[in-house]
């Protein structure tokens, strides 16, 4: 691989051994996918402080530098970490202390995550806590090369924003923190970043339900490729495309899409494709839509609902505005509980608007940093659940062994006040 002067200082210790333990993990990490070089970096979003049982011994044998040298470069080292070279931030994580009592999360876990935010506070990782950084100020510019997890937040930033990231690890987040840099491949390459799929959308798409549906169907449809969508869609806004993309890339792996006339990226079917003769298209008709209706629900059996989950991706402050006016005046089931995540930051802004509260008058909560997926934990004794999301109804169900119904919205508030599911495909 092709190094210039300053990183093969890096590498070779000039600027301190967690930086040379960075540049080897980087080296051996682009060796094995063949990248002839770096890409600078200035945007980094990756998982520090998320518990773990392996981070808690680290932490308790040896201290967060070790456990930072481990966990985040694959080294055995021991050395300090220095401030992170870029801005960096940490996605979403475990529960706040805010969950005590409320969701069955362990408190030796908050314990760890409240030391771990401390600790990286110190280094410079900006603490955004959420699987959305995008919306909470992080926004690479379009062609900005980025390291980012979490592929939903992934999707969104090639495709939406136009900036260039792979779906990247914890390994190489950390690596990238402490130098700038990753290995310049995949999605960083202009000839990568070309549609493979056409798909041809021949029923209305102008909701978030159908958004998110539709991208259920291109994952299928372009597995880990890049599918160009055309037809009949309306004007999706930032939670359409939040949604779309998180179920590309839950059915799929997608990682790049584009919507010529909507995406930035490539403006027509035919820039798309780079000049190509596209493939036959794979049409989305009332057909397939209800095929994906029938796939994201076929968990379903039992219409008795315990739990609504409601922002996967984290929710929007209009999100949360539209689920309060749809509780407002409501109660929920006494059998019922229902979450809705969302980032830190627009809790605050949704507390003090007045959401939140209308939503607790209701029954319901507003939570932050972390959602059931990522911390395994759902409210005691769930059996059933409901939500407006196809990537929760695609891997709640495998991973607490619930059931699970995707609807609405407002069939997700109906389900949480009366504790039945009556929704269906309109
Ligand atoms: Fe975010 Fe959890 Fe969904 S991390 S994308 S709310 S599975």
């Amino acid at each position: 691989m092709f190094l210039t002067d300053a990183e093969k200082a890096m590498r070779d210790g000039a600027e301190g051994p967690a930086v040379a333990a960075a540049m080897d993990l980087l080296l051996r990490y682009g060796a094995a996918l063949d990248a002839s070089r770096l890409c600078d970096i200035r945007n980094v979003a990756g998982t520090m402080t998320q518990p773990s049982p392996v981070k808690a011994r680290l932490v308790k044998e040896h201290g967060w530098d070790k456990a930072f040298a481990v966990i985040n470069l694959d080294s055995d080292g021991d050395f300090e970490v220095p401030p992170m070279a870029v801005p960096t931030c940490q996605l979403q994580h475990g529960f706040g202390a805010d969950a005590l009592g409320i969701v069955p999360y362990p408190k030796e876990n908050i314990e760890l995550q409240a030391s771990g935010e401390a600790f990286y506070g110190r280094h410079g990782v900006n603490i955004l806590a959420t699987c959305t950084p995008y919306q909470v100020g992080n926004l690479p510019m379009r062609g900005e090369h980025c390291a980012w997890m979490e592929s939903s937040a992934v999707i969104y930033a090639n495709s939406v924003l136009g900036a260039r990231t792979n779906c990247e690890g914890i390994a190489s987040t950390g690596a990238a923190s402490l130098t700038g840099k990753i290995p310049c491949w995949g999605n960083h390459l202009d000839a990568n970043r070309y549609g493979t799929h056409l798909v041809d959308v021949q029923v209305q798409v102008d909701n978030f339900q159908d958004w998110g549906m539709l991208g259920y169907f291109a994952g299928g449809v372009a597995g880990e490729d890049h599918p160009v969508i055309t037809g009949s869609i309306g004007q999706p806004d930032l939670t359409d495309l939040k949604h779309f993309g998180a179920a590309a890339a839950t059915s799929g792996g997608v990682e790049l899409y584009h919507i010529p006339g909507i995406t930035p990226e490539k403006p027509t079917v035919e820039a798309a494709f780079g000049g190509a003769v596209p493939p036959s298209p794979a049409v989305y008709g009332p057909a397939e839509r209800r095929a994906m209706y029938e796939t994201l629900n076929e968990i379903g059996t039992s219409a008795d609902v315990d739990f609504v989950l409601l922002g996967c991706p984290h929710a929007s402050v209009d999100q949360i505005r539209s689920a309060a006016a749809a509780l407002d005046g409501k109660r929920l089931s006494p059998s019922t509980e229902l979450w809705i995540m969302a980032p830190r930051a627009l809790k605050d802004v949704a507390d003090r608007s007045g959401y939140t509260e209308v939503i607790q008058r209701a029954g319901g909560r507003v939570l932050a940093d972390s959602c059931p997926a990522m911390s395994r934990a759902a409210p005691k004794g769930t059996k059933v659940f409901a939500t407006d999301s196809a990537k929760q109804a695609h891997y709640l169900p495998a991973i607490l062994g619930i059931e699970a119904w995707f609807g609405t919205l407002e069939e997700c508030v109906d389900a949480a006040v009366t504790g039945r599911w009556n929704g269906g495909l309109r």
